[in-house]
């Protein structure tokens, strides 16, 4: 729809409705897909979250859909959102549907992840992104005993989704860790491929990841070469590189060290497993928790609180940012990480 039109009608919408005009706050909360578990959580909780304090929430999920992401922010507008809350599938394709967000002086929260080219977004709240990795490329340095080795160790590196600003920051969090022993000799990745274009998953999907790892399995370790560790962005991606091991007939016993991010439960039993040997977990109750505070303060007039004003660059602006902390995990701590902290039951789990 041309934007002046969609506003004309907007306008239409709000002098006939303002006899009726509801005196809650709407809130629109735009995640990115159903398929990833994470997302589930934090629409699930952000909506419980946000009505217990009295908002109408309109949450949709749009399939990792751009388009259909679009249309569900234009129908939030035309329904009245008085904020809005996004985890943009693309952070860079939302700049048109957030001017008509702006004009009307509705705010937009970035969740998780940051919405690129616009000034029309308020604040962003996410986890620290560049620590995610940082946690990943440290854990490897210490499980492979980096520091000390003599020798070297072969690993391969599995990235994010490239329109995904986040998936930038995990990888060079996790790069920076394990360079200087790249630069020693003592990491070699036998593929060659350690560039971000290279190593990339559209849509951080399992398939993707599972097809690439087969490709380089066939190219690069058929001959018995051993893999140490492939260090993997995220949990979907770890399950693409673990099923492309398995088929491949890794024994337990050569399994590689995989790591992931985000605690899904079926890559927490990888770990009880043995076949993933750690996580990040975000505990997305923390975050929707944050958000709704921001939202609380933005209702009221006053300032959320931020605590990073100057890593969020969106092209256009440095985002006002919280970052909570992500947290590690593996299988020493998962019971009193996941279970203990009621984040999971243990049936969930498998055990
Ligand atoms: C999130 C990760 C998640 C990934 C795939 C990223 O933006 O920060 O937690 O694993 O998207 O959904």
């Amino acid at each position: 729809m041309r934007r002046s039109l969609f506003v004309l009608l907007l306008v239409m919408i709000l002098v006939i409705g303002t006899g009726v005009a509801a005196a809650q706050t709407r809130v629109g909360v735009a995640m990115p897909t159903q398929s990833l578990q994470r997302w589930n959580q934090d629409g699930a909780y952000m909506k419980q979250m946000l009505e217990e304090a009295g908002y109408v929430v309109d949450l949709q999920y749009a399939n990792n859909d751009v388009g259909l992401q679009v249309s569900q922010l234009e129908t939030m507008i035309l329904n009245g959102a008085d904020i809005l809350v996004i985890a943009s599938i693309d952070g860079s394709a939302l700049g048109t549907v957030l001017e008509i967000a702006q004009d009307m002086g509705i705010p937009v929260i970035a969740y998780d992840r940051l919405i690129m080219e616009t000034d029309a977004v308020t604040y962003y709240a996410t986890f620290d992104n560049y620590m995610v990795g940082t946690i990943q490329g440290q854990y490897l340095v210490d499980a492979l005993g980096l520091e000390t080795l003599e020798g070297s160790v072969n690993i391969e590196i599995t990235g994010g989704s490239p329109d995904d600003n986040n998936a930038r920051y995990f990888y060079q969090g996790a790069y920076d860790a394990i360079e200087p022993y790249i630069k020693a000799g003592k990491v070699i990745i036998p593929s060659g491929q350690v560039e971000f274009e290279q190593i990339a998953t559209l849509a951080w999907s399992s398939e993707r990841a599972q097809a690439r790892m087969d490709n380089l399995i066939a190219a690069h370790y058929s001959d018995g070469t051993p893999l140490h560790a492939v260090l993997c962005s995220n949990d979907s991606t770890a399950i693409g590189v673990t099923n492309a091991l398995i088929n491949a007939g890794f024994d337990d016993d050569e399994f590689p060290l995989i790591t992931g991010q985000d605690c899904d439960i079926a890559n927490v039993k990888n770990i009880i497993a043995g076949r993933q040997a750690m996580s990040i977990f975000k505990d997305t109750r923390m975050l929707a928790a944050q958000v709704v505070k921001m939202i609380e303060a933005i209702v009221n007039g006053e300032e959320p609180e931020i605590n990073d004003t100057t890593t969020y660059d969106n092209n256009v602006k440095i985002v006002p940012t919280y970052l909570c902390p992500p947290v590690f995990a593996d299988i020493n701590n998962f019971e009193e990480l996941l279970i203990e902290s009621g984040y999971y039951t243990r049936e969930q789990l498998g055990l």
